[in-house]
Parts: C-alpha cells; structure tokens; sequence
C-alpha cells in the first residue's frame, strides 16, 4: 500500500465515522432515497395470466358465480365466498374460520388480493398454481367436503350454468373439473387491488402521503428491515420465512421434507390488509400494532429463524406509530370490491307482491332523496350507486335491521309491515340519514 493509498483509506474512514456522527446526531430515521424506491415499488401494467388459460370475459364471469355458488360443498351450504368475503379483503375476519367439526382449521383465511403475481399457494406454498388450489377446498373434508363429481353433476343438470359454461368454454363446453377451476382461476387473477394513496405518491405525487407516514416508509426500507421481504408493489418476495411466531405449526418444512424450513411461511402481500385483520397464518396477531410489536419485541428465538429477519430492532413508540400509518397507505380507504364480482342483491321484510316503487340513491355519501313517504305494502330499494362500501341500519315501529356490507352496485330492497317512522343510517357512514314514513294502506 502506498502512503497516497493509506491517506485515501483514512479519508475514507474519517468520511465513514463523521457521515455515523452526523446521522447519529440526527432526528428521526435516515433521510428517504425517494426515486430509487419509487422504481422499486411502482405497479407493473399488466396482470400475469399463463397461456393455457387465458381470460375471457365470459370465463371470468362464471368463475365469479362459482365463487359464491354453495352446490360446490358437500352440505350445500358453504362456497368460497363464505371464508374468502370481499368486503374483508377476501379474508373472514376471524384468527382461524371453524371447520365442518366446529373446531377452528389449522390456518388463517388469507387474503386473495393479487394472487395472479403468485409462485405458489397456500401459506407452506404446497399448490403450484391457482387451478391446482381450487380443488384442494372443495373436496378438504374440514372445509367445504365437497364430492367434485357430485357437484359437477349438479351444476350440469342447471340449464343456466351449462350455457355459462358453454359460452365460457366454446371449445370444450363439458361441466367438467378442469374448466371449473380454470373459471375460478380466471377470476381469482381479476382481484388486483386497486391503486391507494400510496402508489400516488409512488408516481410522483410527493404530497399524497403525510410526513409520518413517510416516515414510516423511511423505516420500512431502511431500520426496520420489513423491505428484505415484503418487496416490490405487492410487497412479497414471495419467499418462506421463520418469522419467529411462536405457532407450532410447521409449514414449509414438512412439504420440502427440510427441516431447516420449519416454521416458515409464505410472505404475504401488504396491500389491503387494513381489511384482513387478524394476521399471521395463525391469525395471532389482531392490530398492525401487534405486528409491528412483534418484530420488535417478541420473536422467538430458533435456529430456523430467517437470516433476512433483523432482530433486536430498537423502534420507539413514535417509529411504531409511523410504520403503522405507513401500512395503512397500502389499503383503500373502503374496502374495494373487484368489477368482477356481480352485484348483490338483498332484501328484508319485503312480501312477494310488493312494487319497489321508490329506489333511493347513496352517491357521495348520501341518501338522496333524504326522506320518503311509502304507504304499506310499497317496498323502497336502496342502491349503492357510491364508489364506496355503505351499509343499510333501519330502526322503527317493532323493528331494526342491519344489512351486509354493501358494495358499489350492491341493493337493499325494504318492506315494511307497520305505519310509522323509520330511520335509516348508513353503519359505516352515521352521518348518512334517511328518513321513511311509511302510512296505512289506504292513508292519503
Ligand atoms: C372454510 C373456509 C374456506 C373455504 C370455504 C375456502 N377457503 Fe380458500 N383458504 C382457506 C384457508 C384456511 C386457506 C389457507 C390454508 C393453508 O394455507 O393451508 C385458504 C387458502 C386459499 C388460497 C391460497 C391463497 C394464498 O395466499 O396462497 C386460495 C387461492 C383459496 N384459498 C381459494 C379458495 C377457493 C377458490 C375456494 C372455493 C373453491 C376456497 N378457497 C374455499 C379457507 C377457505
Ligand atoms: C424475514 C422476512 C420478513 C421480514 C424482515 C418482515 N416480514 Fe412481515 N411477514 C413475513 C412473513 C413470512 C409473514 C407471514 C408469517 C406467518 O404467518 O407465519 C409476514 C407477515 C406480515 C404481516 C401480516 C400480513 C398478513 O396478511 O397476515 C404484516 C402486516 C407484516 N408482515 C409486516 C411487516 C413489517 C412492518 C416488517 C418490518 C418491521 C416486516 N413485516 C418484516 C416476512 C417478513
């Protein structure tokens, strides 16, 4: 080494000590890359789809009514639909669904937002592509316990669905167990989750986020080490990792027959999670807070533990804040729901021969008009003409009613069977009101 070589090194080296002094002295985390993240997590601008089953629009919308359609479990009671509810980001809000014996499965409902990035399914990865899964929930004795022929043969004797399938299938019109999970599959890779304040400002908008949340992204990609996983705009690696839960269960181990893989599971997309708490494969964890608690304080020490998993992280009440607010950024600010699904239709009280006669308007967060006059017998119908998720609460005479969650195109049609005042609000938007008299049959 020369004299001119060791001056340089140990300019380097003071460079080195005096940038750790000056961040070291520093509030708050280290000042974020805004443009090399801005290439990291921008959206793709097309939807992955493989060659063997390309989409139609007919495919997708059989696929559709397959996903709600209860022939397919073995009871007749239970579809897809049931654990994997849109207005729940396709979750069911619950840490673990009961199984047909009552007692809870094994693993969380995942989330179905962008399953069509995907390399493999299931929490241990062991479905290699969205047609292989479709089958594994129909026929799983714990879940739907379906007989795929028996169901087969009931959707073959509905003359509807033979048409939906023949117009989904042109070449090859059977009823078959290959076209129903090509269907499902077809629709599975619609749910892509929409666009959120984040990705605005991942297009340039630096105002599209808040200071603290931007914060919170500075710690995401930079301290807290979350990005050496959950990377890119879906934010997986799509990789098996030992996160350090303390669940028993063994996940990808077992499917390699690796034990070094023990405990680990597929990384989960981040988008949308604001609507599929609890998280975690075993649903242990209720709050973003908990998580972010948990990478903080309460990993369990094992050998199977990933090496991309920093541990020991010191984040401050403030830092958990801010990483939370960030997390939000990555769901909607109502639940979306894909233009996929069809629309849903529910009633309450409303006797056959009833005439909808007034059909009330929800745009903009309002019930428009705010107040209606019926008489009885006449039935009003709410519709969801909205870009956002309503619900339907009705309180009057000897009654109250509280309808599902109510998605853009979504209708509730109400009949009332006594004279009286009746208020209505949206549950999720109080502020929406509506007001319905209704009087006696035959009542000016
Ligand atoms: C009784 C509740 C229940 C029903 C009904 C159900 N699922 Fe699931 N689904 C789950 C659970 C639990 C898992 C996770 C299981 C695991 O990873 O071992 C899962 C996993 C999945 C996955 C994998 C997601 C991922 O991230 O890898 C897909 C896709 C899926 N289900 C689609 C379907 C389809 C299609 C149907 C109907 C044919 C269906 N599910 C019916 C509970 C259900
Ligand atoms: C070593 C890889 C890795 C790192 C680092 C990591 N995660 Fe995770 N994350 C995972 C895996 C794997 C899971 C699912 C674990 C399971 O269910 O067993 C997960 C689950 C989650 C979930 C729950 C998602 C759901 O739908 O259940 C959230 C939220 C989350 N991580 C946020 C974070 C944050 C915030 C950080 C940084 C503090 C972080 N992760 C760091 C791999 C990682």
């Amino acid at each position: 080494m020369t004299r001119g070589d060791l001056l340089k090194a140990g300019r380097v080296l003071a460079g080195v000590v005096l940038a750790s002094l000056v961040s070291g002295a520093a509030e708050g985390p280290a000042p974020l890359d805004a443009a090399h993240w801005r290439k990291v997590f921008a959206r793709p601008d097309h939807t992955p789809m493989p060659s063997d089953n390309p989409a139609t629009p007919e495919k997708i919308a059989l696929g559709a009514k397959l996903f709600e359609d209860t022939r397919l479990s073995g009871a007749g009671d239970m579809a897809c639909a049931s654990c994997h509810q849109a207005d729940l980001s396709f979750s069911d809000g619950v840490d673990r669904h009961p199984g047909l014996d009552g007692q809870p499965l094994d693993r969380r409902t995942p989330s179905l937002w962008n399953m069509a990035w995907g390399l493999s399914w299931f929490w241990d990865g062991r479905a290699a592509s969205l047609e292989a899964q479709a089958l594994g929930p129909i026929e799983n004795k714990r879940e739907m316990a379906g007989d795929v022929e028996r169901a087969l043969r009931d959707l073959g004797s509905d003359p509807q669905m033979r048409r939906d399938f023949a117009k989904a299938f042109p070449e090859d019109p059977a009823v078959s167990a290959a076209n129903l999970v090509k269907a499902i599959a077809a629709f599975e890779r619609t749910l892509v989750s929409p666009e959120t304040r984040f990705d605005r400002w991942v297009e340039g908008d630096d105002k599209a986020l808040e200071p603290d949340e931007l914060a919170g992204l500075a710690l995401f990609v930079g301290k807290a080490g979350c990005v050496a996983c959950h990377q890119g705009w879906r934010f997986t690696d799509d990789a098996f990792h030992d996160i350090g839960l303390a669940s028993a269960d063994k996940g990808r181990g077992p499917i390699l027959g690796i034990a070094a893989a023990d405990h680990a599971f597929k990384t989960p997309s981040l988008r949308e999670r604001v609507w599929s708490a609890p998280y975690m494969h075993d649903g242990s964890l209720a709050t973003f807070e908990e998580v972010v608690a948990h990478y903080a304080d309460t990993i369990v020490k094992r050998p199977t533990l990933s090496a991309d998993l920093p541990q020991g992280i010191a984040l401050s009440p403030r830092e958990r804040e801010q990483l939370v607010a960030f997390l939000n950024t990555l769901s909607s600010e109502d639940p979306p729901r894909p233009a996929s699904l069809p629309a849903k239709a529910m009633t309450a009280g409303v006797s056959a021969d009833a005439v909808a006669v007034s059909i009330v308007s929800q745009k903009d967060r309002r019930f428009s008009p705010g107040a209606v006059l019926l008489k009885l017998g006449e039935a009003l119908r709410i519709l969801n003409d909205d870009t956002r998720v309503h619900n339907v609460r009705v309180d009057g005479p000897g009654r109250s009613y509280n309808s599902d969650a109510q998605n853009p195109g979504d209708t509730v049609t109400l009949g009332f069977d006594r004279p009286g005042r009746y208020d209505v609000i949206c549950g999720i938007h109080p502020d929406m009101r509506l007001t319905v008299n209704v009087s006696a049959a035959g009542a000016p």
